[in-house]
């Protein structure tokens, strides 16, 4: 009876537009129609029950399609013997969090996440000392409008009550206090994910970095102010996941770093982080992301990233990296994601690079290569602006290119004339975009362009040396930006 006056309490309706399209490829919707009162409830989608006494001790409503304020006295809270509850990926109207589910004192796993709740959380629930998981996350729409928040007691008593939490998942809630100290007294913890909560202050990372930890988010927090410990202690070493992005991590990367054998997973894209990546990355044989950029690391790559035999994305852009790019990394044949983007790399790519046979993104501009060949069958996006050849360039490269979708040769500093009819003709039929700015394209028979693709969208041709405008342009029907400016196109009637 609680149960089906709780669905009562709700309309049933499509799942609400602040979800992503894409949950549907991960979450199987949970069916709360078929529950009717002429059956077990045992045996109705979502819910468990104990197989000695029979009492309900599950309730799994994870995108179900529930639309409607939650009501402080839900029947819900009859359900005294719940063990696990799962609301999460509901629609509740940003009702704010009852402090009601106080009274499911068995609940180990309690899951709002991304459910539309607002509001402070109730320090109430703090109560529920039994919880291993907690999943309070809203989502980047959700805390737009009327964010979830908490006091600054909450984490403190968190800490000091939850004693036995495993999982904390607290993403864009409006935590704001310093975390406190007290963090580190919950030792059980395997995952902590405050992605975009607003934290301030010091965190020594160390104070997380416990035997158990598996997964750390902190990524978004631009004023939490960190930096990486070493981490040759017993602690920390089955870490698989670590988000650090968008804060205020500062100092250098450990050379202990390399004893996170279990790392998959490595983040530090718009940091203050400073100096080299350590010849011990390569003792992380189980990466599959390297995600370093836009921060302030320096040196050269070492070769035994090649180690790094999982790695599928490697993101190192727009730092001052510098040297050669390692031969090694021919050896990372999983990789479909480089950005090398925005340094101060030299020389040649390695020759060997085209047995990246996965590659679908690389994006090699602005750096002071000199040298490129590409048979990446792959390769989907290729940007090359700023590539400093200084050398005549063979445009035929490309034909291989079948899937390219995007290629960016913007400001090639070639001494080789572009000629469109080559570059374009009976190849790169996927293509979108095109960026060929900076570049002497060849004035001659424009008007005889042909293109097969038919879904260009984008075309950058500012100082190209033209003076017709280019006819192909004509028969894209998906044309939206298109940059001719700063060439000596001349009206023609
Ligand atoms: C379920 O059925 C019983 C017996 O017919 C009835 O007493 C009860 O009110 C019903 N509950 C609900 C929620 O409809
Ligand atoms: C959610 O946020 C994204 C990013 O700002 C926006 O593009 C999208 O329209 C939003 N969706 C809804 C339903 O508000
Ligand atoms: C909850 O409270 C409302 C009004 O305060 C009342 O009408 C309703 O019957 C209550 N429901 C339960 C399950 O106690
Ligand atoms: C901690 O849990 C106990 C037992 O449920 C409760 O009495 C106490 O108020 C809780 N403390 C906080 C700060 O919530
Ligand atoms: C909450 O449930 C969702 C959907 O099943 C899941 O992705 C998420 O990891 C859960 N959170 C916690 C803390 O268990
Ligand atoms: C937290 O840990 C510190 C140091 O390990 C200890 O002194 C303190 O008593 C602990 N607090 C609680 C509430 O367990
Ligand atoms: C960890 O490394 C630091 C610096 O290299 C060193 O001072 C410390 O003794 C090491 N600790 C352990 C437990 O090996
Ligand atoms: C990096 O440091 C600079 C100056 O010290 C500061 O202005 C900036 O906010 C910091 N950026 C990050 C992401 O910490
Ligand atoms: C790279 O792999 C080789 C062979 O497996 C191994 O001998 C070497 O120690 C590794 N280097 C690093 C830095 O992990
Ligand atoms: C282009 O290359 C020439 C040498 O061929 C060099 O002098 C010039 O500075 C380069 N221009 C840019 C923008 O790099
Ligand atoms: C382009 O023009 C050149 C010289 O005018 C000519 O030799 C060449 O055949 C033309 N190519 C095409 C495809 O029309
Ligand atoms: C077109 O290209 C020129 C030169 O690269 C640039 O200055 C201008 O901002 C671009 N215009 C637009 C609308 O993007």
């Amino acid at each position: 009876d609680a149960l089906l006056e709780f669905k009562s309490e709700f309309e049933l309706r499509n799942p609400p537009e602040f979800l992503d399209e894409f949950i549907y490829d991960y979450l199987v919707p949970v069916d709360v129609n078929s529950w009717a009162n002429s059956s077990d409830c045992c045996y109705w989608d979502g819910i468990t029950c104990d197989v000695t006494s029979g009492v309900v001790i599950g309730v799994d409503l994870t995108f179900s399609c529930l639309h409607g304020h939650f009501k402080p006295n839900s029947s819900l809270f009859g359900l005294r013997h719940l063990q696990d509850l799962n609301l999460a990926y509901n629609d509740f109207n940003a009702s704010p969090i009852p402090s009601g589910f106080n009274k499911l004192m068995g609940l180990r796993r309690l899951n709002l996440s991304h459910s539309w709740f607002s509001g402070q959380i109730p320090p109430e629930n703090l109560h529920l000392t039994k919880l291993v998981s907690l999943g309070l996350s809203s989502c980047f729409n959700l805390s737009q409008s009327r964010p979830l928040f908490i006091e600054k007691p909450f984490l403190v008593q968190l800490a000091q009550n939850l004693t036995k939490l495993r999982h904390l998942y607290m993403s864009y809630v409006n935590i704001s206090p310093e975390i406190p100290q007290m963090i580190s007294n919950l030792t059980s913890l395997r995952s902590i994910h405050l992605h975009k909560c607003h934290l301030f202050g010091r965190l020594p990372l160390n104070a997380l970095l416990s035997p158990a930890i598996k997964s750390i988010d902190l990524s978004t927090n631009p004023y939490l102010e960190s930096y990486l410990p070493e981490l040759n202690g017993s602690n920390s070493l089955v870490l698989v996941y670590l988000d650090l992005s968008e804060t205020s991590l500062s100092g250098n990367i450990p050379d202990s770093i390399g004893n996170l054998k279990h790392l998959n997973v490595l983040k530090i894209q718009d940091s203050n982080i400073t100096g080299k990546i350590p010849i011990s990355i390569g003792s992380l044989s189980h990466l599959t992301s390297l995600i370093l950029s836009s921060s302030k690391l320096s040196g050269s790559l070492p070769s035994s990233i090649g180690n790094l035999s999982y790695l599928n994305t490697l993101s190192l852009s727009s730092n001052n990296f510098a040297g050669e790019i390692p031969s090694s990394i021919q050896n990372l044949n999983r990789l479909t994601y480089v950005d090398v983007g925005n340094n101060e790399f030299t020389g040649t790519l390695p020759p060997n690079i085209n047995s990246l046979s996965n590659l679908e993104y690389f994006d090699a501009s602005l750096n002071f290569f000199i040298h490129i060949q590409t048979k990446f069958v792959n390769l989907v996006y290729l940007d090359l602006t700023y590539f400093k050849t200084q050398e005549p360039f063979d445009f035929g490269i490309f034909w291989h290119l079948k899937l390219l979708k995007v290629l960016f040769l913007s400001h090639l500093n070639a001494t080789t004339t572009i000629d469109l009819n080559i570059l374009l003709s009976s190849h790169l039929k996927s293509l979108t975009t095109l960026g060929l700015s900076g570049n002497h394209v060849s004035p001659r028979n424009m008007s005889s362009v042909s293109i097969l693709s038919s879904q260009l969208n984008r075309l950058e041709m500012s100082d190209c040396g033209i003076t017709r405008f280019p006819e192909f342009i004509r028969t894209q029907q998906y044309m939206s930006i298109i940059n001719l400016s700063n060439n000596g196109i001349k009206y023609r009637s």
